[in-house]
């Protein structure tokens, strides 16, 4: 499924091909097993959404992209690589990217260590970009860590709330992507009224992206998604289409009995499914995200040029895809 219209960027294929270097020259280890496993999820793929956020925020703001940034980007990636090897730990995921993932493959403790030194990487990185860099990267790393706990604290709660799920999302995932687009052009010295505005735009598209994320494990099909759908459902993690679902229906209604049963029964997921899509609430968190990416439309229009436009319109593009296979599979329900 592509994600994005085309790049205003005309350089862009070349800067994500230099990334793809610095990224690999950044895993490498004396110890050649250690260099195997940090490597495994780059070889894999990934969209390498974070790099093109921070590419694409830097020309909004009139920066030139050299190695200096491109590695800004690689440090935020290393953080982003790092949380994937420890949420498939915590999520016990056999795949990632296609491919087994890093528990599955060599089990958790090695998972740990690799992400661990991934980590590593990324903060010496970082230090070298200046200590406002670092500074902004280990605060985003404990953001997300405080988003992962606050959706382990939460799973299987039927009285979750949209605010519980806000802020867990925001931390897990909004706040690498606001850091993003912040970290290139706080790295070049732009002035912090205009990286304000960066981060802002970065956040409200990560806030979209796991909405997005958050439907799709509900109405999408493996293909979509890249994994497998109903995970979240299984893992007794309540996101934003199943608690307004929830909300709409209350706490004793079919909803609620069903998906404390789902994680045992195949057949009980499938009926949780059609009961959540039922219920209207897919429209509504669809809706909600639309505010975010309007709001993102409009800050980014305040650079005045065609990237920040674009920078703008990346969220709306996320959405539309979802809208899409919802318009499709939600009004058939
Ligand atoms: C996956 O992020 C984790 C979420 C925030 C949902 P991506 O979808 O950016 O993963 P890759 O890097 O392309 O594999
Ligand atoms: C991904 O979260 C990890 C982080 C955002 C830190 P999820 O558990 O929701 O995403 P997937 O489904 O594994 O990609
Ligand atoms: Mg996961
Ligand atoms: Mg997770």
């Amino acid at each position: 499924m592509q994600l994005f219209t085309e790049s205003p960027i005309q350089e862009i294929d070349q800067y994500l091909a230099r990334l793809e270097v610095l990224l690999g020259q950044a895993v490498a280890s004396d110890d050649p097993r250690l260099s195997e496993v940090a490597a495994h999820l780059i070889k894999a793929g990934g969209k390498r959404i974070r790099p093109t956020l921070t590419i694409t925020s830097a020309r909004a703001a009139g920066i030139e992209v050299d190695d200096r940034l491109l590695m800004a980007a690689v440090a935020v990636e290393l953080v982003h690589l790092a949380s994937l090897y420890h949420d498939d730990v915590m999520d016990e995921a056999t795949t990632r990217r296609n491919v087994p993932s890093v528990n599955s493959r060599w089990g958790n403790l090695v998972a740990i260590v690799a992400g661990d030194f991934l980590l590593a990487r990324a903060a010496a990185i970082a230090a070298d970009l200046g200590q406002d860099v670092a500074k902004l990267l280990a605060t985003t790393l404990a953001h997300l860590c405080e988003g992962q706990i606050l959706e382990v604290n939460a799973t299987f709660d039927s009285s979750r709330s949209v605010a519980s799920y806000n802020e867990a999302i925001a931390g897990k995932t909004a706040s690498l992507m606001a850091t993003a687009c912040r970290i290139g052009a706080l790295s070049a010295g732009v002035a912090s009224e205009q990286l304000d505005k960066l981060e802002r735009i970065g956040f409200l598209f990560g806030m979209v992206y796991q909405i997005r994320d958050d439907v799709l494990d509900i109405i999408g099909t493996e293909e979509e998604l890249g994994k497998l759908p109903g995970q979240d459902l299984i893992e007794g993690v309540y996101t934003l289409p199943t608690i307004i679902a929830i909300q709409s229906q209350g706490s004793n209604s079919e909803i609620a009995l069903r998906l404390n049963e789902v994680a045992k029964n195949e057949n009980d997921l499938t009926i949780a499914k059609k009961l959540i899509v039922g219920s209207g609430s897919i429209e509504e968190s669809i809706r909600i995200a639309q505010e975010y990416c309007d709001e993102a439309s409009r800050i980014a229009q305040e650079f005045g040029n065609a990237i920040g436009d674009y920078l703008g319109s990346l969220a709306n593009s996320l959405l539309s895809t979802v809208s899409d296979i919802a318009d499709e599979r939600v009004r058939s329900a």
